[in-house]
């Protein structure tokens, strides 16, 4: 079985106080850092780029940062995000076509990074079956991209479960969403091992408690 990682999502962080933020939750336990990173275009919401992404690496050497691209042509970024030290490029698979998302994924491996596929909630996870050999990280949304703080979709545990059956201990499956010390259940159960959650770990004020929770029921 795959290890529990737990990556905080800080898009509802006081983002003027991005290194800090992140600084705590990893002193608290997390696994690696999911930086959310909007265009404005294929989400209706604007965050973060590769400038800042650089600036937080400055600060924090080593994590694992996981970049999150919510943006309409995620082959523009493949070379500023590894140049501002971002070790997973996850993109979605609604922003490609079946024409370049092959070069992208190219790409992103030639540029040394670990290569992520997110699919939103009403995209079918067998749209990306004959991907899932090319790639390190499946995204499965819980909630539609663009905000933190939505309701977690259970639904969208059915892709886990499928995912998780055909690829039992090749496959990191990452799940993004509304994810709290409730939620985490259905995603564990599931077969989900990279858990992001950001509200939650954020408003918490036991944060490194509520991390290590997360990871024992993931890893039970
Ligand atoms: C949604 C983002 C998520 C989300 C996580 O567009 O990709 O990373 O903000 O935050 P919570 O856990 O609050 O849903
Ligand atoms: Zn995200």
């Amino acid at each position: 079985q795959l290890k529990g990682l737990i990556g905080p999502s800080i898009l509802n962080a006081d983002l003027s106080m991005l290194a800090d933020e992140s600084r705590r939750l990893l002193d608290s336990g997390a696994d690696y850092l999911h930086l959310d990173v909007m265009d404005g275009h294929f989400v209706p919401n604007l965050t973060i780029g590769h400038p800042v992404i650089k600036c937080l690496r400055n600060n924090i050497p080593k994590v694992y940062f996981d970049a999150h691209m919510m943006v309409s042509e995620p082959e523009r970024w493949i070379n500023d995000m590894a140049g501002a030290g971002v070790n997973q490029y996850t993109f979605h698979k609604e922003a490609t076509t079946s024409e370049n998302i092959h070069d992208i994924i190219r790409k992103i491996k030639e540029a040394d990074m670990k290569v992520g596929l997110g699919i939103k909630p009403g995209t079918p996870v067998h749209d990306i079956g004959d991907l899932i050999n090319d790639i390190d990280v499946v995204l499965i949304m819980t909630v539609e991209p663009g905000f933190g703080g939505q309701k977690f979709m259970s639904g969208m545990m059915d892709k886990v479960r499928w995912l998780r059956k055909h690829y039992p201990q090749l496959l990191h499956i990452e799940i993004d969403g509304g994810i709290n010390l409730a939620t985490i259940y259905d995603c564990a159960h599931a077969g989900a091992n990279m858990i992001v959650s950001g509200s939650a770990l954020i408003q918490s004020k036991q944060a490194n408690k509520d991390i290590e929770q997360m990871r024992q029921i993931i890893d039970e």
